[in-house]
């Protein structure tokens, strides 16, 4: 893990950059165009959006605009809870793509486990990657218990589960669980939303070092081997988020970060909600 530009290997062979830029929230044409222009051109290869943040095809104009070869770049989305099913599913993916403007995606995820729902979501995604339109297909909000049952009968099994992870929520069991079935873990509001820039522990390991809470919180996920996808859409702050490879958390401050766990979401719980 030397920069912004190094990959984990999926177990499925294909590479995924440790650090990546998420777009949640980031309003669709200028503002989600600049920010993924401004961390393309400071080095991000990895954005991450989802149908539902209704800003693919901003993501797509700062592709196209960035000049990279597409084969540089890794690109993930997601079906929304309202699009699962098998068909519904593959006329959503298509919908996305066509925003995107890309002939394959890197990584498509089923957004939230919708009860009754993702085995079908799933053989969609089987069939999505089947046919070469995806690299890798993965999950999102998935507890052990939902991957247990997906794992069940899946033919192909999910290589990423992105969920909310930060030190209040470090997700110490689901990461062991993932590891032991070759599942990549992603972390979701790393930052937990802004909710940990003040603690005094982060910034205390962060004063060490010249860094701030944001970059110590990045480089414990990246020292736990957990992607990361902080969201800014601020130049600055883009930059400072990926100026993470240059110093070592000790094994002391990981457990003091470690320590910090309270098992607090700062969004819904996925085994709990409405939508
Ligand atoms: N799969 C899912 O269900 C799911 C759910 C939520 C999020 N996600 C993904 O995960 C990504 C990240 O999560 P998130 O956007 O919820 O939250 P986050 O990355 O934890 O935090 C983003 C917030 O922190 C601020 N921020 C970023 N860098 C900062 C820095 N260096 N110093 C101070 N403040 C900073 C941002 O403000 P500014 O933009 O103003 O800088 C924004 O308010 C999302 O964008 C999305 O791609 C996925």
């Amino acid at each position: 893990m030397k920069n912004l530009q190094s990959t984990v290997t999926l177990s499925n062979g294909e590479q995924m950059p440790w650090l990546g830029l998420g777009v949640f929230k980031m309003s669709e044409g200028q503002e989600v165009i600049d920010s993924t222009k401004a961390a393309i051109r400071n080095g991000y290869r990895s954005i991450d959006t989802a149908a539902v943040y209704q800003n693919e095809d901003g993501v797509g104009q700062a592709i196209k605009a960035s000049g990279i070869p597409r084969e540089q770049l890794f690109i993930t989305t997601k079906v929304w809870n309202s699009d699962q099913g098998y068909e519904s599913t593959l006329k959503a993916f298509d919908s996305s793509m066509n925003k995107l403007g890309l002939d394959y995606l890197d990584l498509y995820l089923i957004h939230w486990p919708v009860k009754g729902k993702y085995k079908e979501t799933w053989k969609a995604l089987e069939k999505l990657h089947k046919d070469g339109r995806v690299r890798s297909i993965g999950v999102s909000n998935f507890q052990i218990h939902h991957l247990e049952d997906l794992l069940a009968d899946a033919e192909i099994r999910p290589v990423v589960n992105q969920v909310e992870l930060h030190p209040l929520l470090s997700q110490v069991e689901l990461r062991e669980y993932c590891k032991s079935q070759g599942i990549q873990i992603e972390a979701w509001s790393p930052l937990a939303q802004g909710k940990l820039l003040d603690n005094e522990v982060l910034k205390a390991i962060g004063a060490k070092y010249g860094k701030s809470t944001a970059q110590v919180i990045i480089r414990w996920d990246l020292q736990n081997e957990i992607v990361t996808i902080p969201k800014s859409s601020k130049e600055q702050r883009i930059i400072e988020n990926a100026d993470v490879f240059d110093f070592e958390l000790t094994a002391d401050e990981i457990e003091q970060i470690n320590g910090l766990n309270q098992n607090l979401r700062v969004g819904p719980d996925p085994d709990n909600f409405d939508f």
